[in-house]
């Protein structure tokens, strides 16, 4: 039942249609793609066009993670790039609300995420208007960083409220996810794992053979 959605910022752009045959090969079903805008987070990545080009070549699921101010002026975009679900920063709208109904009425999936210096509460309100939450386990922006323990207690408490209320409810974590800790996110709620180096670093098909292995 675990997701594992590997964050393509950390692929090989020069031989992109390789790596993702390889990693559809290996069973994965999921990619969590990281579009950065340089001003809610202070790296930029990459946007619809560049979606729309790995549409092309893989069946996955995209798991769009949307670190840009107020995301509800690209979703139509995003839906044309090939995007299924988007997820937006809690920080980065001035209308949250409005934001998970625009995205639901796009009729893809929506997912809420919070960054490492922001209160779980925050998503209380969400926890049944969300098809996902997403705690970020590192400072959003860059690969390649080392997990912030924090993230720990939040897991537990939105997979409290799920349990409460919501059961379908997508438990994502962020960051710095490695062989090392990935049963400690595991154990305290969450469902949906997103790892850029640990999946890319060394031999792609190994380390999502052993990720698999993990998740069960
Ligand atoms: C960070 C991104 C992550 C990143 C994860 O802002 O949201 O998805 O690619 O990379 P690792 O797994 O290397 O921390
Ligand atoms: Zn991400």
């Amino acid at each position: 039942m675990n997701i594992l959605s590997p964050s393509l910022l950390s692929i090989d752009f020069n031989n992109i249609e390789k790596n993702a045959g390889i990693l559809d090969e290996a069973g994965v079903k999921w990619y969590h793609l990281d579009v950065m805008d340089g001003a809610f987070v202070p790296n930029i990545s990459f946007g619809p066009p560049v979606i729309k080009a790995i549409r092309k070549i893989t069946k996955s699921f995209f798991d769009v993670h949307l670190m840009i101010n107020e995301p509800k002026r690209y979703i139509e975009a995003f839906k044309d790039a090939g995007a299924d679900l988007l997820t937006i920063h809690y920080e980065a709208c001035g209308d949250v609300d409005e934001t998970i109904k625009l995205i639901k009425e796009a009729g893809l999936k929506v997912g809420l995420a919070i960054n490492p210096e922001t209160d779980v509460w925050s998503l209380r309100p969400y926890i049944n208007k969300a098809d996902m939450i997403l705690i970020m386990s590192v400072h959003p922006g860059f690969g390649g960083q080392k997990f912030i323990p924090s993230a720990i207690d939040k897991l537990k408490q939105v997979k409290k409220w799920a349990d409460e209320e919501n059961p379908d409810l997508l438990i994502e974590v962020d960051g710095g996810i490695n062989f090392e800790n990935v049963e400690d996110v595991l154990n305290a709620g969450a469902n949906v794992i997103v790892a850029g180096s640990a999946c890319f670093n060394g031999d792609i098909a190994s380390n999502i053979n052993r990720f698999f292995g993990i998740l069960g």
